[in-house]
This record gives structure tokens, C-alpha cells and sequence, in this order.
């Protein structure tokens, strides 16, 4: 049995927060998605050198902080710069800001929040978790987490074992079934199926899918998740006279009994839409999505509001 939230028709999902208003993965942005009463809140994860799950979008710190000019001599031979040769006592003396080009310095999304205004930190899993579990105290909601173990195949080589930490945090802070208000993700299908077969978790575990390829697999998959996150243009197939047809994936993935939570919903990166709108109406009216990652997820509640699914 799974938890309510996950028999609703639709849910949402907030990427990174509402990170297309703030600083994506900062408490702030995170503070800002909670009010707009979201389902799940995203929560991106890789380990510092002292074993902290940190909640970041990548390995790297470079594109997100001011490490470059704080700690100019802790780069590999890459030029890259790497949450996992940091502790978590360094990487809180770093400023978080909005998401930049390295080699140019700019913006990625133009018309966000300004880059280096504001004070934002990074923080770690576990102060997440108690500031939206906070949250649903002195509210009464009750809103979900969404954690990402990210690269797993990376920190083995760097001789860490983040999915061992991750799980562990969360059976501590109460998320362990499918009846605990948490959805796990991975891209990595050795490491999900390790989760659910060896590791024995039982947790509503989210294939994350990026390559074409993947979207054939549905059957393995369906042998240890619960449901699959593709990138929404593997859903879509043709325009045709402003309409669009799709691909057999939602279908052949609800055949199989998963649900399909795609990724990203951008007001500000549109696609082969024209509008916001359009993009919702055709993901989740016509192709039947179950739910959504956005950057954005006023927009998404809002419009899931006026078609009553919310
Ligand atoms: O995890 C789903 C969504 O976040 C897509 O992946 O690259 O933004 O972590 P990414
Ligand atoms: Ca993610």
C-alpha cells in the first residue's frame, strides 16, 4: 500500500525548491516551495569528504558558490571543484547563489534571481529534513521528500558509500515504507535494484531515465521500482497542426503497473511549446503524467488547481 499522496491523480513535485525564484537547493528556495504547498520537495545528494550528505545538484561547487575564488587552490587537474574534498565545516563558509556558467560567469537562467545578491549556505540532508519535518509541525501539512542519490559509481571510486548514508538518515527521521512520506530516485538502475534486492528497502523507489534506450527497459525496472522519471521530451513524439502525439512510454509504464513522474517543468525554458500552459495541459491531461518535477511549482498547482486535479 502507498502512501495517500501517491493515490492522487497528480502530484508535484518541487526541483530543487521553487528554484525558479531563488537559489536552487538553498533553504530559502526550499522555505518558498513549502508555502506553495507542494507534494514532494527534491532534494539532490552527494557526500562531502567528512561522509555529510550535502544537498547539491552536482559533484561539482563551481557553478553554484564562490569556491573558486574562496578556496582557488583546491581544484583538480580538471579545473573542477569538488564537494567531496571538503568537509562540511568548509563548505558552509561558502556562498551559494544562482546557477552559472564556471567559464564565462553568467547566468543560466537570465531572469531569475540576481547572481551573488542575497546570503545563501549550503546545508546538509539531515538539516532538511528538520526544517520541513519543522515545517509540517507548525503547519499541520504534511509535505514529502523527494531524495536523489546522485552519482553512486563516483563516490565508490572515491571510496564513499552514500547510498548506505542516505538510507540510514532516513530510517532515523522515520522514512522507511512506502507509507512514509518520501519517494527515492536514482539514475543509476545497478544501484536502485541494489536498494530494493540486496539492501532490502522498502521505500517508493523512482527510476530515473536519460537515455533513450532506458525507456525499452521498462520491464527490469518494474522488478524493483515503483515508478520512473524520464526526461518529458522522451514522452513527446511529434507537433502536428499545434497537436502533439507521444511515445508509448506512459502507457507501456502504467501497463507495468509504474508511475511516471518526468523532469523539468520550466516556465522560462519552454521547449517546443508556446506556452507554460500548453506544456501542462499536454503532459498532464493528454499524455496522463501521474506527477512532475518544476522548478516552478505555483504555475503547476495553479493550473492543476483550475482543472480540479489538485
Ligand atoms: O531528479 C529528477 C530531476 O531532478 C532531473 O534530474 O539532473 O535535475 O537532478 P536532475
Ligand atoms: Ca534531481
Amino acid at each position: 500500500m502507498y502512501n495517500l499522496k501517491l493515490m492522487k491523480s497528480k502530484i508535484v513535485i518541487a526541483h530543487r525548491g521553487a528554484s525558479g525564484y531563488l537559489p536552487e537547493h538553498t533553504l530559502e528556495a526550499k522555505a518558498m516551495a513549502y508555502a506553495m504547498n507542494p507534494d514532494f520537495i527534491e532534494q539532490d545528494l552527494v557526500l562531502s569528504k567528512d561522509d555529510v550528505p550535502i544537498v547539491i545538484h552536482d559533484i561539482y561547487l563551481d557553478d553554484v558558490t564562490d569556491v573558486a575564488t574562496k578556496f582557488a587552490d583546491r581544484k583538480r587537474i580538471d579545473n573542477r571543484f569538488y564537494v567531496i574534498d571538503f568537509t562540511f565545516d568548509e563548505l558552509k563558509k561558502l556562498k551559494v547563489t544562482e546557477r552559472f556558467n564556471p567559464k564565462t560567469g553568467e547566468q543560466v537562467y537570465p531572469n531569475r534571481f540576481p547572481i551573488w545578491k542575497g546570503n545563501f549556505k549550503l546545508h546538509s540532508l539531515q538539516e532538511e529534513i528538520e526544517f520541513i519535518q519543522g515545517l509540517n509541525k507548525s503547519t499541520g501539512k504534511n509535505i514529502g521528500i523527494y531524495p536523489e542519490i546522485k552519482e553512486p559509481n563516483f563516490h565508490q571510486k572515491e571510496g564513499k558509500n552514500l547510498t548506505k548514508i542516505v538510507l540510514k538518515i532516513l530510517a532515523d527521521y522515520g522514512y522507511k515504507t512506502k507509507q512514509d512520506n518520501c519517494i527515492l530516485q536514482c539514475f543509476d538502475a545497478k544501484e536502485l535494484e541494489k536498494i530494493r534486492k540486496e539492501l532490502k528497502s522498502d521505500l517508493f523507489l523512482i527510476q530515473l531515465i536519460e537515455f533513450e534506450k532506458e525507456t525499452k527497459q521498462l520491464t527490469h525496472f518494474a522488478t524493483f521500482a515503483d515508478g520512473i522519471g524520464p526526461w518529458y521530451k522522451q514522452i513527446l513524439s511529434e507537433k502536428t497542426d499545434g497537436k502533439f502525439s507521444f511515445t508509448s512510454l506512459v502507457s507501456d509504464a502504467h501497463k507495468l503497473g509504474l508511475k511516471v513522474h518526468p523532469y523539468t517543468f520550466r516556465a522560462d525554458d519552454l521547449g517546443e511549446f508556446s506556452s507554460f500552459e500548453e506544456m501542462m495541459q499536454t503532459l498532464f491531461i493528454d499524455a496522463k503524467i501521474d506527477g512532475g518535477f518544476t522548478d516552478f511549482p505555483d504555475k503547476v498547482i495553479s493550473f492543476l488547481k483550475k482543472k480540479k486535479l489538485y
